[in-house]
């Protein structure tokens, strides 16, 4: 596709690049990022990890993996074809932990960029810490045009992490994730040193069901560990002025989500980054699907129910802040983070 476009520029000479020829635009800059992103090197061989799940594994997954019905399609599989693309729709929720409590989760060799999170979350306590729950389905997945399903999941999400030690790259930490029973996602997740915590979810395939008898719009969403609750969630809707997304800045939720994360924390593991590159732009995220403020309420149990080995204690959090969004994105696997120094996410 870009082959073709820059013919046609040539060929009749007028000034044009291939980001005013995919839907929906994307400036120039942007593309020019993706370009130089997507020659990166991948520390990992995609092909023989997908080759560790069994076969039969695989097979009994995919006669039975099940797609939601209720986000809209992938719009920009065909734009990226030969990348990996998909939709996240979530809900973002910060959990304002004591910053002690942080500094003990997070590897002590990463220093927290604390002068990046006051500049993006001005007025934000300094005694605290931003750390950011994603509850969200994975949807519309698509790499050379070859689908994969569907998938339920829980992030744990430490921003603003100086990984590289130079002062001003940001990067997001995080240390397990809650995931369905897919076992390709499993095996992503756990080529990144993260704990994949094989949970189920309540509702399956969809992290929002009403809340029976709210007259607040309230939604729900319950994981269970082993069968037992482990974490419980009820958002409820903020209104607010056209375009008002609750109490933090979209640019907050834009920058953190563009965060390259990793979970290797020592020297026995491969620290390897993921660049999901999250769009903001299409019409997954504005108009009618624009981004909607959540007052929530999060309750996690503690370490032997919750299977969160970084959480002992659990947490519970009443009116936290957070946002319901949903976002089509753009994902570079296994990069050396090395490679994502200065990673300033320009914005669409
Ligand atoms: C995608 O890959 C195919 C085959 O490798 C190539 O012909 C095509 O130009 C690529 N498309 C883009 C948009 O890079
Ligand atoms: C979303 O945008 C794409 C192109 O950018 C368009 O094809 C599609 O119809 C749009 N969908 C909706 C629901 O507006
Ligand atoms: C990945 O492994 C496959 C199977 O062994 C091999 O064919 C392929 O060349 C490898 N890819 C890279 C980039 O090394
Ligand atoms: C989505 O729709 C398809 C086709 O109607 C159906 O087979 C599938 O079960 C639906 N998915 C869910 C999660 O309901
Ligand atoms: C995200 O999921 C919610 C709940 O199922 C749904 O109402 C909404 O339309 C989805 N958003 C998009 C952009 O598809
Ligand atoms: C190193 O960190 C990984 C997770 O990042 C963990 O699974 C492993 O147990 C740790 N190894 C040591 C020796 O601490
Ligand atoms: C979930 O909600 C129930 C009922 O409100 C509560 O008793 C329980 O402690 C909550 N926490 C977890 C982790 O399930
Ligand atoms: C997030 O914001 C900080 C502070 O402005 C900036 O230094 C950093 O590059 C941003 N990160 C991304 C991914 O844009």
């Amino acid at each position: 596709m870009q082959i073709f476009v820059s013919f046609s520029c040539l060929l009749l000479s007028i000034s044009c690049s291939w980001a005013t020829a995919v839907e929906p635009p994307f400036p120039q800059s942007i593309v020019e990022m993706i370009n130089e992103r997507s020659v990166l090197p991948s520390l990992i061989n995609t092909t023989l990890l997908l080759a560790s799940i069994p076969p039969a594994t695989l097979d009994a997954f995919l006669a039975t993996a099940q797609n939601t019905n209720n986000t809209l399609p992938n719009p920009i599989a065909t734009t990226f074809f030969n990348l990996t693309t998909g939709i996240i729709n979530e809900t973002l929720t910060v959990l304002p932990l004591d910053y002690a409590t942080a500094r003990r989760i997070i590897p002590s060799q990463y220093g927290i960029l604390t002068k990046s999170i006051h500049a993006v979350l001005p007025g934000f306590p300094a005694d605290q810490y931003p750390l950011v729950l994603s509850t969200q389905i994975d949807h519309g997945l698509s790499t050379y045009g070859f689908a994969t399903p569907d998938f339920t999941s829980v992030h744990f999400r430490f921003p603003f992490i100086d990984l590289l030690g130079d002062g001003y790259s940001t990067f997001s930490y995080e240390p397990g994730i809650y995931v369905s029973n897919d076992p390709i996602a499993i095996a992503g997740t756990l080529a990144y040193a993260e704990e994949a915590i094989v949970a189920t979810f309540n509702p399956p395939l969809d992290p929002y069901a009403a809340v029976p008898g709210s007259r607040n719009g309230e939604l729900y969403f319950d994981v269970l560990f082993k069968g037992n609750p482990a974490l419980n969630a009820t958002f409820r809707p903020q209104w607010g002025i056209y375009g008002e997304v609750g109490d933090y800045p979209l640019d907050f939720y834009t920058n953190l989500t563009n965060q390259p994360t990793f979970g290797c924390a020592n020297s026995s593991c491969l620290l390897t980054c993921d660049n999901q590159i999250r769009f903001y732009h299409t019409n997954l995220t504005t108009g009618k699907y624009a981004p909607q403020g959540v007052s929530a309420s999060i309750s996690i149990a503690p370490s032997p129910n919750s299977g969160l080995s970084f959480l002992p204690n659990g947490v519970e959090f009443v009116g936290a802040k957070g946002v319901k969004v949903a976002q089509a994105f753009l994902e570079l696997n296994y990069l050396d983070c090395k490679d994502l120094k200065g990673n300033t996410y320009l914005g669409v």
